[in-house]
C-alpha cells in the first residue's frame, strides 16, 4: 500500500515538471506579445475606425476573440494571448470603439448601447470563417454574452471572469463600498473624469507596482487630453445597473436577457474564471453558479487579486485560460 503512494506521488512529481517544462518561459511570452502587439489592424466601422489585434491567419482551425472592458483596450491582453497562439489559435483582440487605438466618435457619449452597435458591427465585418470562442471581462462580458446571445450558431465556447453577469443586490453592495463610484455617477464625475482623469488614476492605484512607465503610456494613449476624449470611461460607471434604476436602463433590460438565457441554455460549454477578493467575482460567481454547462476555474496570483487579473497575475491567469481552450478544442497536447 504504502508503495502505491509512493509511486502515485512520483508520478504526480514527474508530471508536474513535465506540465512545467512545457510551459512557455517568461522570455517566450514576452517576445510572443511584443509580435501579438505588431499585429494591429484597422477595420472601418459605422462612422469610425476600430483597431485590432489580429495574430490570425485567417483560416485557423480555432478563433479567439479576447474583450475587454474599462478603462483598458486589447493592450490588455498581451500577455495572455500567447498561451493561446502557441497551440495555433487565432487570437484576435479589438479596442471598444474610443478607446485604445479606435477612433473617437464626435458627439458621442459612449453609452453601453453604442458599444453595442459598434463591436456587433465589429464582429460582422471581420467575417470570421469559424465558430468563435468568447474570453471576457470587465465590459467586455456584457459585450460578448449579449452577442453569444443573438449569434447563438457562431459560439463554440464563452470564457468570463470580472464580469457584469445581471444586475443583482450584491453589485448594489459592491458600488457602496466603493463611494467613488457614486460621485463619478453623480454630476462632479464630468469633473473628476474629463478634467482630473480620475477613473484612470483608480485603475492605476489597483495596480501598484505592476504597470511599468511603458504600459502605464500605453494605456494612457486614448486619454492623454482633457474633456471629452475620457467620456468613455464616465459613461461606464454611470451605465451600471442599479437598483432603482431597474426598469429603465438599457444595459439593465440587455443583462437581464442575456444571463436569463446564459443559464438555461447547454448549446456552448461556459467557463467562469474566480480570483479573490476580486470586485466583481463574489456577485458574478452567486449569480451563475447554477448555469447549465458551466465550470469554474479558480486562480490565484503573488498578490490580492482584485480586478485587472491579466496585470495582476498574467502567468496563472494565461496557463488557466489555455487548459480551458485546450480541453474545449480538444487540441492534443504532448501530454
Ligand atoms: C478611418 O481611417 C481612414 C483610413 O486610415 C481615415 O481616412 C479616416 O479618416 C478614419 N476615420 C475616422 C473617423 O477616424
Ligand atoms: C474557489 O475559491 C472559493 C473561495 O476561496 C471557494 O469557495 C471555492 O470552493 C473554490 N472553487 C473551486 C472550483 O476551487
Amino acid at each position: 500500500m504504502t508503495r502505491i503512494i509512493y509511486f502515485c506521488i512520483y508520478v504526480a512529481i514527474v508530471v508536474n515538471l513535465l506540465n512545467d517544462c512545457l510551459a512557455l518561459t517568461d522570455d517566450e511570452v514576452t517576445i510572443m506579445a511584443s509580435n501579438f502587439l505588431a499585429t494591429r489592424k484597422n477595420i472601418h466601422v459605422l462612422n469610425g475606425n476600430m483597431s485590432y489585434l489580429d495574430s490570425g491567419p485567417v483560416d485557423a482551425k480555432y478563433v479567439v476573440v479576447l474583450l475587454h472592458g474599462n478603462p483598458t483596450a486589447a493592450y490588455l491582453w498581451r500577455n495572455i494571448a500567447p498561451y493561446l497562439i502557441q497551440h495555433g489559435i487565432r487570437c484576435v483582440a479589438p479596442d471598444l470603439i474610443g478607446m485604445g487605438h479606435s477612433s473617437k466618435i464626435p458627439n458621442s457619449w459612449y453609452y453601453v448601447s453604442d458599444h453595442v452597435r459598434y463591436i456587433n458591427e465589429w464582429f460582422t465585418l471581420m467575417k470570421f470563417p469559424r465558430k468563435i470562442n468568447l474570453v471576457v471581462h470587465d465590459w467586455g462580458g456584457p459585450l460578448g454574452f449579449n452577442w453569444a446571445m443573438n449569434n447563438k450558431r457562431r459560439v463554440q465556447s464563452l470564457t468570463f471572469f470580472e464580469a457584469l453577469v445581471t444586475y443583482s443586490e450584491n453589485l448594489d453592495a459592491m458600488y457602496d463600498s466603493m463611494p467613488i463610484f457614486k460621485e463619478f455617477r453623480s454630476p462632479a464625475g464630468e469633473k473628476l473624469v474629463l478634467e482630473e482623469n480620475a477613473f484612470f488614476d483608480l485603475f492605476y492605484e489597483l495596480l501598484p507596482g505592476v504597470l511599468s512607465d511603458k504600459d502605464k503610456a500605453e494605456y494612457l494613449v486614448p486619454f492623454l487630453e482633457p474633456g471629452e476624449s475620457r467620456r468613455p470611461m464616465l459613461t461606464f460607471p454611470r451605465d451600471l445597473p442599479r437598483k432603482s434604476e431597474q426598469r429603465s436602463c438599457f444595459v439593465n433590460k440587455m443583462t437581464k436577457k442575456y444571463s436569463s438565457w446564459l443559464a438555461k441554455t447547454k448549446r456552448f460549454p461556459k467557463h467562469a474564471i474566480l480570483a479573490y477578493p476580486g470586485i466583481l467575482t463574489p456577485a458574478m460567481a452567486d449569480t451563475v453558479k447554477d448555469w447549465a454547462n458551466i465550470e469554474f476555474t479558480n486562480v490565484t496570483g503573488d498578490r490580492p487579486m482584485l480586478h485587472y487579473f491579466q496585470e495582476e497575475a498574467p502567468r496563472p491567469l494565461g496557463m488557466a485560460i489555455e487548459k480551458i481552450l485546450v480541453r474545449v478544442l480538444k487540441i492534443n497536447t504532448p501530454l
